[in-house]
């Protein structure tokens, strides 16, 4: 087993990523349970326990058990019995949104609304139902990310919608690196983009969406969506979903981008990066035994000494990735931060090959050889472009490293810090 300690400062909680079968693990209504451990400042040795994945805060999954609690088999059937009925509205919601997406003709599509209060497509005639909801014309359904209220719970569901740049963007970039097939990991935005320049003829991919937001299956075919959760990679209906998957992974051209909740540890969806490039590589021929699957992981910068630990071979971008319903999210232009969004893009794919937008200012750095950020000035000193947080580092002899600007070197300290910071001594 291996422990990673990442979250400890932060909880007081670690989280053991296990080589083992996660399978293995006790379930909650969200598959799997992740083992954690807990520590105690009063020097009592350790706990681990199991909890949900998908939800750090007890009031969305209560399911907790200690690791060597023993079981018995009566209050493990009726502990069964409660996961398979808490499970049963998620996978019932799916087949009723799957049956309303099989039951409408394109006229019939023109005419829909949509309930937000329910979550739910209807026709006129159903109206009678949701008379005391909030709901309207359900517009484009080929884009359910435009009419649906995003749900952005940061402990949870944390859904931020890229922006109309970024998402030409990404996509762009997939056809221009030859990419034929995409497997959106919590991308809805990416997959209707995909999925509706398909039905124009100017689109050249293909996409599966993997998403833990039911409401998604009344908008595409069980083809082109599974219910997911990317914290233990469980799919809710296993047996159907997960067979959509595993056909999608042998496609020719195959890319992977994922786009978590930012609150999500990076060791664990790391984990389930393994699994898919792991079942990539088995349900492909030989050629594949020692390769990764083409990756792009988005997470803030701030999270990149994490993201490295758990997949050295993912590189960070400098490119910013916006959203449109985050605040701090957003380019400066769109009146976000002033050093524009956090959030940039990890991948294996050769930062050399992947060109950054010269009309926003990014431009190729040679002796670095990738596509950098305008105030990412090269330090020869440090033999890098250095800056990572939208603004310009800069070199400290004393550090011996580009540091962020507006700090002061401490004697005390033996680092640069905020001018009247506490030092430590
Ligand atoms: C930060 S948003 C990313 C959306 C993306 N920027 C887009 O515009 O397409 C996070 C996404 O992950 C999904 N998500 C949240 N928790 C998840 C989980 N446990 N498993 C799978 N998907 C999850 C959300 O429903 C949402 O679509
Ligand atoms: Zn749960
Ligand atoms: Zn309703
Ligand atoms: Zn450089
Ligand atoms: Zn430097
Ligand atoms: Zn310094
Ligand atoms: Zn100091």
């Amino acid at each position: 087993m291996q422990s990673f300690h990442s979250a400890k400062e932060r909880f007081g909680v670690d989280v053991c990523v296990t080589n083992e079968d996660l399978t293995k693990a006790p379930e909650c209504p969200h598959g799997p349970m992740l083992l954690f451990e807990r520590f105690f400042k009063d020097g009592r040795s350790p706990r681990r326990f199991y909890a949900c994945s998908a939800s750090r805060d007890r009031k969305d999954c209560s399911f907790f058990q200690w690791e060597e609690e023993k079981i018995s088999e009566a209050r493990k059937k009726a502990h069964k019995e409660i996961i398979k009925k808490s499970r049963l509205p998620f996978i019932e919601a799916c087949h009723k949104y799957q049956s309303i997406f099989e039951s409408l003709d394109n006229l019939q599509r023109k005419k829909c609304l949509f309930c937000h209060s329910c979550g739910l497509l209807f026709m006129p005639k159903e109206k009678g139902k949701h008379r005391t909801h909030e709901c309207e014309q359900a517009g484009d359904l080929r884009k359910p990310t435009v009419m649906m209220r995003p749900r952005e719970n940061e402990k949870t569901q944390a859904q931020y919608f890229f922006s109309r740049k970024a998402t030409k963007f990404i996509a762009s970039l997939f056809e221009d690196l030859g990419f034929k097939n995409v497997l959106c990991v919590g991308t809805p935005r990416l997959h209707e983009e995909i999925q509706c320049s398909r039905q124009t003829s100017d689109g050249h991919l293909d996409s599966l969406l993997m998403d833990v937001d039911f409401r998604y299956a009344q908008f595409f075919p069980s083809s082109k969506f599974c219910l997911y959760n990317m914290f233990n990679h469980f799919f809710f209906e296993s047996v159907t979903s997960e067979k959509v998957f595993q056909d999608f992974l042998r496609r020719e051209g195959l890319v992977l981008v994922m786009d978590p909740p930012f609150g999500g540890l990076a060791e664990v969806l790391a984990h389930s990066v393994k699994i898919i490039w792991d079942q990539w590589r088995k349900v492909n021929s030989d050629e594949f035994k020692d390769k990764e699957l083409p990756t792009l992981w988005i997470f803030p910068y701030f999270m990149e000494p994490h993201v490295k630990a758990a997949l050295p071979s993912l590189t960070m971008l400098d490119y910013k990735v916006d959203y449109d319903n985050h605040p701090h999210f957003k380019s400066k232009n769109m009146k976000g931060s002033k050093r524009g969004s956090p959030v940039r893009i990890f991948t294996n794919i050769n930062a050399a090959d992947i060109v950054l937008p010269a009309e926003e200012g990014y431009r190729f750095c040679k002796s670095c050889n990738r596509y950098v950020a305008p105030e990412n000035i090269h330090c020869g000193k440090c033999n890098g472009c250095m800056s990572k947080d939208g603004r310009q580092y800069v070199h400290c002899e004393m550090c011996g490293k580009c540091v962020k600007p507006g700090l002061e070197h401490c004697m005390t300290c033996d680092r640069c810090d905020l001018k009247g910071h506490a030092c430590k001594r």
